[in-house]
């Protein structure tokens, strides 16, 4: 929710800052815009639309020179998506200027507060009253930059990442954060310094890192070291430096058309990097340092309770099917967004896995806070290394799928599901729910899926066609059985967000329970028809599609020749063992869902409306 990206230094600030801002557009992109130190003045030029659209417009108004500057890319919560609301914002007195990534929650009554004062607001953003807050602070109290703004974010609710600097003082940028990501890049010598949502904008310029924690304001001045402290009561806090082990080649497309695509692509690689070093076949051992350290806490729990949103819920889903086959102990899944307002039973007893890509959702963020209040053991599951949910969890597993810029999540998905089931395969042989035999043979077929998923890869051309004839198909329905039907839901989530089509997702079975009324011969029906797992049930369902005329693309095991004789189309997976299939079945899908876009002409690395960190509620 979006990107925000400052530069102080010897440098030129405007190439870094439009080049930071392209790498963050996946958080947001319905208005740009920046704002340069020249020297003298502030100039600042902001535009609905993306950073193309800014490149364009401040190459016309403005001059681009400058050592320091503040840029952003908007996901509008608070003023429609129009030149005025986009950020950056000046203060009444244009001399401090600021970028924000958030949600001030009390914003209408500090406006109120400010309105009485004299002050006057050009947009109807909540942004605009902070950075008018600060400039009352620093003018009514008389006091340096750093502490006003630490005092105006005392009197403020809600949620920010925020960069704010002063033209009567250059030399230095002040950046706080409560909610909402934010790591400063620390050149060499302290020459110059980076601030960003992610560490994407900088990885060229250095490796340094500091990543702040919610309630921390940073004052950071050229040459000297960065004064880190407490909002709340000033606090001094020693900054921890990190280095970082992103690298840019993770963060370009590498010669394909869409990040989406290339990381469909990189889903062998990706799962193999989610193993690798944890999964010792021949020895029959799974090492995770985080399940070693807390297996009674595991092994004792009454429950399972697993939180997340989006995608990283229908992992969660197929993760509810193989840990209560495996493990043998109860599993909820609940969307973070309702398990955190709907008061839930949870006691010291539960274990609570968290499961997010990014490590920044709001919502799985509260849902762990309460978890924790109420004393349940967390559990996290992220893809970003040192995200905010990687943090805050009692214990946790990567991912290690590598950056996923592509809005539409696809190798997070797939490495969600390989932790969790090496996860549950850990506890499982612990716990002896499993026999010998299964593990081993669960652990081999496991080393197995990387190759199998490139061959279900090969289907691309077949899928491409199928695309082309069902592109404008206005619905969709996706069904599923099993450990299948969390795939099928993904399947239509893909589907509707990158493409706009209408698509549904259900367990098969529940077709006739209602939407079997919507079948007709226009219909396509995506149906995932393996060999293993409810084969012959999923196969009356689809004869039964079939005498309502609707059209089958089936998806089915290697060399099935039943399914391939009643569908319209079918696409081929390899044979895999029932509790693993989610990770070739959801492969075709992910790729029909790209190439119905791609037909489409939409925006498939940042579809409309959406952004890939949801770090507002
Ligand atoms: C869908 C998608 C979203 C995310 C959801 C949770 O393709 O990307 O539904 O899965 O916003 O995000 P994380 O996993 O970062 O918590």
């Amino acid at each position: 929710m979006c990107g925000i990206v400052g530069y102080i230094g010897y440098r030129e600030a405007y190439p870094i800052i439009i080049k930071g801002l392209q790498r963050l557009e996946y958080r947001g992109y319905d208005s740009a815009g920046i704002a340069l130190y020249d020297g003298e003045n502030i100039k600042l030029s902001k535009t609905k639309g993306k950073v193309v659209d800014l490149q364009k417009r401040s190459k016309e108004e403005i001059t681009l020179n400058g050592h320091l500057g503040i840029g952003h890319t908007r996901w509008a919560t608070h003023g429609v998506p129009n030149d005025l609301n986009s950020h950056p914002h000046y203060s009444n007195s244009e001399e401090l200027v600021i970028i924000h990534n958030g949600i001030i929650e009390n914003y209408a009554s500090l406006k109120k507060e400010l309105q009485s004062k004299g002050y006057v607001f050009k947009s109807d953003t909540d942004t605009e009253v902070l950075i008018n807050l600060i400039e009352y602070v620093q003018k009514n109290e008389n006091v340096k930059l750093g502490k006003a703004v630490r005092l105006a974010l005392t009197q403020v609710v809600g949620a920010y990442a925020i960069a704010v600097f002063d033209k009567k003082k250059p030399n230095e940028i002040i950046a706080a954060r409560m909610g909402s990501p934010l790591a400063i890049g620390v050149g060499e010598d302290r020459k110059e310094f980076f601030i960003a949502s992610d560490a994407s904008p900088f990885i060229e310029y250095t490796n340094n890192a500091i990543y702040l924690e919610d309630g921390e304001i940073a004052v950071i001045r050229i040459g000297k070291k960065i004064k880190l402290r407490k909002i709340a009561d000033d606090t001094l806090i020693v900054p921890f430096i990190q280095e970082l082990e992103l690298n840019l080649e993770q963060i370009e497309k590498g010669g394909y058309d869409h990040f989406m695509l290339k990381e469909i692509y990189e889903q062998p690689n990706a799962i193999t990097d989610t193993y690798r070093g944890r999964m010792l076949v021949n020895e029959g051992i799974i090492r995770m340092a985080g399940i070693d350290n807390h297996l009674e806490r595991f092994l004792n729990a009454d429950r399972i309770i697993i939180v997340a949103c989006g995608t990283s819920w229908h992992a969660g889903l197929v993760a509810e099917y193989v840990f209560e086959s495996l493990v043998r102990i109860p599993v909820e899944v609940e969307y973070a967004s309702e398990f955190r307002y709907r008061n839930p039973v949870i006691s010291s007893k539960d274990v609570v896995i968290a499961i997010s890509q990014s490590g920044e959702t709001a919502d799985t963020r509260a849902a762990i806070q309460l978890a924790k209040q109420n004393g349940a053991f967390v559990f996290g599951v992220c893809n970003v290394v040192g995200s905010t949910i990687s943090r805050e969890s009692d214990a946790g597993a990567y991912t290690h799928a590598g950056p996923e810029i592509g809005v539409a999540s696809t190798k997070a998905f797939t490495t969600q599901i390989t932790v969790l089931t090496l996860m549950a395969l850990k506890l499982a042989k612990a716990k002896g729910s499993i026999s010998n035999e299964e593990y081993h043979l669960h652990l081999q077929e496991l080393e197995l899926i990387p190759a199998k998923v490139a061959e279900a890869l090969a289907s691309d051309e077949n899928i491409k066609a199928i695309a082309a004839i069902y592109k404008d198909s206005p619905n969709f329905l996706y069904l599923g059985r099993g450990f299948n039907f969390p795939v099928a839901l993904e399947g239509a989530l893909k589907l509707k967000e990158i493409s706009y089509i209408h698509a549904e997702g259900y367990p098969a079975a529940e077709m006739k329970h209602g939407p079997i009324a919507l079948i007709d011969e226009k219909m396509p029906i995506v149906v995932i028809a393996t060999k293993k797992g409810h084969y012959e049930k999923v196969v009356s369902n689809i004869e039964e599609i079939r005498a309502r005329k609707g059209k089958i693309i089936a998806v089915v095991t290697k060399g099935d020749v039943d399914v391939r004789e009643i569908a319209d189309h079918v696409i081929e997976v390899p044979d895999t063992l029932e509790l693993l299939s989610p990770l070739l079945t959801t492969i075709p899908l992910q790729l029909l869902s790209y190439h119905i876009a791609v037909m489409r002409k939409c925006n498939v690395d940042q579809p409309r409306n959406l952004a890939k960190s949801v770090t507002v509620e």
